[in-house]
């Protein structure tokens, strides 16, 4: 991959918002013979080095997959794995966040994790919540499939409450029942691992968003792939279903 210097992408257009699909860590761990849960372990040390070029490149937000709704599925012993991981994650980097700005907020059913896990998040999100800087918002126990039901079902109640009628419900207040309400919109997915898929992630903020994909693993995801991912997208045109309007550069 060709080295892009972050004085290339200062220039133009900056993604307010990107999300990222941390695939492949299992991956990465087994072609170096070590266990599917030393690549998520590696994957968190990613994270931290992306958020923090992110912020210095002036990102808004970050939308991270760290849970899916399907990943109860897996062994139950990797499940507690990703569980503590997080858990300690967000203990051990509290002090890096609040010197660096990081906002943290959660997408995702958190009354499904473990207590002490729960509380945690809870407690960082508290912690974190006078910050000015970059939002890191962690998906976790998300599924964009459950996204939008969550948002269906507490309009409905908002209707038969007749806080709502039916003709006010429009894009703009569908977004509010989201998650992401408080976040820009979507600019840039990226998904590194090799798969080309979306993986019930951020359904309804997809509309327009510019995907990058990347065959390498998220443990050997560097600053210059988020760099070349920017790049890249400040030279799509970008016409939300308009005509071409020329490039964003
Ligand atoms: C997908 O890789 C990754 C996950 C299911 C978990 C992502 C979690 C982290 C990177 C941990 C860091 C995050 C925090 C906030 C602590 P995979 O296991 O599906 O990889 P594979 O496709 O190679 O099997």
């Amino acid at each position: 991959m060709v080295e892009i210097t972050k004085e290339s992408i200062l220039s133009g257009v900056m993604p307010k918002h990107i999300a990222i699909i941390m695939d492949g860590n299992g991956r990465w761990a087994k072609e170096r013979g070590m266990a599917r849960t030393m690549g998520h372990k590696r994957g968190a040390e990613t994270l931290r080095e992306i958020v923090k070029s992110a912020g210095e490149l002036g990102v808004k937000a970050i939308t991270a997959y760290a849970f899916s709704t399907e990943n109860w599925k897996r062994p139950e012993y990797e499940v507690n794995f990703l569980m503590n991981l997080l858990d300690i994650y967000l203990t051990s980097e509290l002090d890096k966040l609040n010197k660096h700005q990081v906002k943290i907020m959660f997408s995702g059913d958190l009354a499904k994790l473990p207590e002490a896990v729960r509380l945690r998040a809870e407690r960082t999100v508290g912690a974190t919540a006078q910050n000015t800087g970059l939002v890191l918002n962690l998906a976790v126990n998300y599924g964009g499939q459950a996204e939008i039901l969550r948002a269906v079902q507490n309009i409905t109640f908002a209707a038969m409450e007749n806080k709502i009628t039916p003709q006010q419900i429009d894009e703009a207040l569908f977004e509010q029942y989201l998650y992401t309400k408080n976040l820009p919109a979507l600019d840039l997915l990226i998904r590194p691992g090799g798969d080309m898929r979306i993986s019930n992630f951020l359904l309804w903020q997809m509309a327009y968003a510019e995907i990058w994909f990347t065959g390498d693993y998220w443990p050997d995801v560097t600053p210059n792939h988020l760099y070349r991912a920017i790049y890249d997208f400040q030279r799509r045109d970008r016409r939300f279903g308009a005509l071409n309007t020329g490039k964003q550069v």
